[in-house]
């Protein structure tokens, strides 16, 4: 069979493979400054909001492009609020899920799910698309905490409207008020993960909605991609490769192995980022803190070796998601629920994205180079 390199409009270029470097739209929402290893959402640069603001606060300033004022602030506390129950139907959906559901899986179900019991959920005026942003934001912790109950045996709870954001989720994941520290610390995670540009998930969400699909649609596919252990689904292998080692005197060998096997190192290694990711020392700080607090810092301990040796030896900057594996560890949370921590903050920045998008859509259908076959005779059944 002959291969040939056939014309599909425009004329033929070299594939970016991984589209990496190639410009796909203007975007006000965040600068992911890979060379001088800076993350500014909205002009605001990610160690100030880390430091000073909240998740609420975040996702303000991502979907309505500045800091809120003190009234505007607490206005949108309480509307996000009110959208953190979740419809009991998408409940009894989730009741009827195996106990051992993949957290992701469920998580992705469960938006699509909810879209059939939304009955706003094809109106596409502005304040809707605004309204059911806020939706969501709303109640993708509620989904993770419901998911996360049922797989212990446990009921879902109820929201409480009277917590913040971060602390409500803390509650609901784990039955009990949390103190100021683990409120926190959640906080902290949430506001890391909200955004980071034209990620894999947040693309996905741009081209599902430039189809002016629905926005549980545009979700479930952004759960999708951020799943995937290459992107979000990393924290949770990271924590796995930290059981693996199991001790400080284990990392040489197991960077060993690892390099013999032509291995990935999970929660290592950057698309955009040549520096130190920003979002990493934050995390890396916190897990060293809960780490002593908790009288077993060798999470934390066996985490600073395994960066230090595959810096060493690969040259590789560890990402946000390897701090955030003994972190999140340390606050009691499984594994297997890390990326749904994830998609529970970064809906924050689908949702500032697909905003974008729709106030300036145009469909995205890139080209390709046909490398198939060239044309020819279709040939009857009989005579191949
Ligand atoms: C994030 C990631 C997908 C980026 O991939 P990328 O854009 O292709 O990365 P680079 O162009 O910098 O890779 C250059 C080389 O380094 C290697 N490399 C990159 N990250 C690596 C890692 N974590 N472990 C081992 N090798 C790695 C690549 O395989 C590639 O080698 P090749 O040229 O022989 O194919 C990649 O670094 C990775 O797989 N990391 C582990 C998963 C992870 O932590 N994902 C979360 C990201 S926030």
């Amino acid at each position: 069979m002959t291969t040939v390199v056939a014309k599909e409009t425009p004329a033929p270029q070299a594939a970016v493979k991984g589209l990496k470097g190639v410009i796909a739209a203007d975007s006000a929402i965040c600068l992911v400054d890979g060379q001088e290893g800076r993350l500014i959402y909205r002009g605001y640069n990610i160690h100030d909001l880390a430091e000073h603001s909240t998740f609420e606060e975040v996702c303000y300033l991502l979907l309505k492009g500045d800091l809120p004022s003190a009234f505007q602030l607490e206005e949108f506390r309480s509307e996000l609020a009110e959208y953190r129950r979740i419809a009991p139907e998408v409940v009894s959906f989730l009741k009827s899920l195996p106990r051992d559901m993949l957290p992701m899986s469920a998580l992705r179900s469960a938006v699509s799910v909810a879209g059939l019991y939304d009955p706003q959920a094809e109106e596409t005026s502005a304040e809707a698309q605004s309204r059911t942003a806020l939706k969501l934001i709303g109640t993708m912790s509620t989904l993770v905490a419901a998911i996360h109950r049922l797989r212990q045996g446990q009921e879902p709870l109820e929201p409480k409207l009277d917590l913040s954001h971060s602390g409500n989720f803390m509650y609901l994941l784990n039955g009990r008020v949390p103190t100021a520290d683990e409120t926190r610390a959640m906080d902290l995670i949430l506001i890391l993960h909200a955004e980071h540009g034209f990620n894999a998930s947040t693309f996905a969400a741009r081209v599902i909605s430039a189809t002016l699909s629905d926005w549980y649609s545009v979700i479930a596919g952004a759960i999708g991609a951020l799943k995937g252990p290459l992107h979000g689904g990393a924290n949770t292998e990271v924590l796995k490769s930290l059981i693996e080692i199991g001790d400080v005197s284990n990392v040489g060998p197991y960077v060993e192995r690892v390099r013999a096997t032509k291995g990935n190192f999970m929660g290592f290694g950057h698309a955009v980022y040549q520096v130190e990711d920003p979002r990493a020392g934050h995390l890396k700080e916190l897990s060293r803190r809960l780490g002593l607090e908790q009288g077993k810092p060798q999470w934390y301990e066996i985490s600073v070796e395994l960066e230090r040796v595959v810096k060493e030896e690969i040259r590789k900057n560890c990402n946000v998601d390897f701090y955030s594996a003994s972190l999140q560890h340390y606050m009691g949370i499984p594994g297997e629920l890390f990326t749904c921590i994830f998609a529970a903050s970064r809906i924050a920045g689908w949702c500032a994205h697909v905003l974008e998008q729709w106030d300036d859509n145009k469909i995205i259908r890139p080209s390709s180079n046909y490398t198939g076959p060239a044309e020819r005779a279709y040939l009857a059944i009989e005579k191949r």
